[in-house]
């Protein structure tokens, strides 16, 4: 067995190895273009696609970004799901799927309102697709020009807006009025809780639910297929699981980090993956969750919505958020943990519906997520 800071010995001693080489090496790591999208200046001509160049940096489910989009006429986008995108495994019904889009489009009516457009937008018009997504559009928007627009004040936090991944500062509590900030984007859908009893059941929950999922295999492989390691990968791939910087670098170079024991249970790798997980589940200092009263796709359209409000809304506030899905997933495995959510929360009805779970607290400044090119995501009409 290799422990954590052996790995990082290893990693440390390549860079040593590689003298005043090392420097220039840590400093190459940024997968550049895979964040480019985040500084495109708004530079199109078409109102759709300045719009549509700021939407696709909404949070999604591992990043999938499974948006397609088509301009018709001189108007109008029509939004279609990449079905190839989707996540069949952990999110069987496509539920997750849809709620990114949810956040897309408010991304794309807060983008379009500050650009002096209304969007105007229809859900499903050729119908709610069920159980699964499929080829039919998810919306189209239609842009009109507007004098009347007001540009949403969430919507300078646009660019810095994170899903923050690491350990929060267990020694700073999230103050009452903060939390408060963050129901307050959604007060329809969102609840929140700093209280410590639930606090406490939460990161409990939380964890064992990761545990379920990285314990069953075809949902664990799922994740892992999507594992995008080092700059190289990233930049072919702007999606998924991004693991960039020297040291993973390093480390996939020594034969450390591999998708192969990342995947086996009696390895090294899964289990330092496990007591990462333990520590960052075990940080949350207060949760947020959404409720809608059903579990139509215009539900989790309206979650999704919601969720980058919230998260817009505690970035705001100086606050970090992190998505943590797992115990909300529709698959027999998972029933006892989903059921236990339920309760919990005091939402046991079974119409009522939990959509989003994200711990709250302090966290370190993390590097923007990997986006495709919005140019990458449109097909001719
Ligand atoms: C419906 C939904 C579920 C998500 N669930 C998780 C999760 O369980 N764990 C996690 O780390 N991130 C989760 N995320 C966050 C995404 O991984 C994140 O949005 C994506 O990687 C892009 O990164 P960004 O939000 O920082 O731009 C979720 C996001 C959405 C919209």
């Amino acid at each position: 067995m290799v422990s954590r800071r052996r790995l990082f010995a290893v990693a440390a001693g390549a860079l040593v190895a590689l003298g005043g080489g090392a420097a220039a090496f840590v400093l190459t790591r940024e997968p550049r273009a895979a964040l480019a999208p985040w500084a495109e200046a708004d530079t199109h001509d078409d109102a759709r696609l300045r719009a549509l160049a700021l939407a696709i940096l909404a949070p999604n489910p591992h990043n999938r970004q499974p948006w397609l989009f088509e301009l018709v006429g001189d108007d109008t986008i029509a939004v279609f799901c990449d079905l190839e995108r989707r996540l069949p495994e952990t999110d069987p019904f496509d539920r997750q799927i849809t709620i990114g889009f949810g956040s897309f489009l408010e991304l794309l009516a807060m983008a379009a309102a500050d650009d002096g457009h209304e969007a105007r937008i229809t859900l499903f018009p050729e119908g709610e697709p069920q159980p699964r997504l499929d080829g039919r559009p998810v919306a189209v928007v239609m842009f009109e020009r507007t004098s009347a627009s007001q540009p949403d004040p969430l919507f300078a936090h646009l660019r810095v807006r994170r899903s923050n991944k690491e350990p929060f500062d267990t020694t700073r509590p999230v103050p009452a009025e903060a939390l408060a900030t963050l129901v307050a984007a959604s007060p329809a859908l969102a609840r929140a809780s700093a209280e410590p009893g639930l606090v406490e059941a939460l990161r409990a929950l939380t964890f064992r639910a990761f545990e379920v999922e990285a314990s069953t295999p075809r949902t664990h492989l799922e994740s892992i297929r999507l594992l995008r390691i080092g700059k190289a990968e990233i930049e072919a791939s702007p999606d998924g699981i991004d693991i960039g910087g020297a040291v993973p670098e390093l480390l996939a170079a020594a034969g450390l980090l591999t998708r192969e024991a990342a995947a086996d249970p009696t390895s090294t790798a899964f289990a330092q993956t496990t007591a990462m997980y333990r520590e960052i589940m075990h940080t949350g200092m207060a949760y947020v969750w959404l409720v809608t009263a059903g579990n139509t796709r215009a539900d989790q359209i309206a979650a999704g919505r919601a969720w980058v409000r919230v998260n817009l809304a505690a970035t705001a506030a100086g606050l970090a958020a992190h998505p943590v899905s797992q115990a909300l997933q529709e698959y027999p495995e998972m029933q006892g943990e989903a059921g236990a959510l339920q309760t919990l929360l005091g939402v046991p009805d079974d119409a009522t519906r939990v959509q989003m779970l994200a711990r709250i607290g302090y966290g370190p400044a993390v590097p923007p997520s990997p986006r495709w090119p919005v140019e990458t995501r449109m097909r001719p009409a």
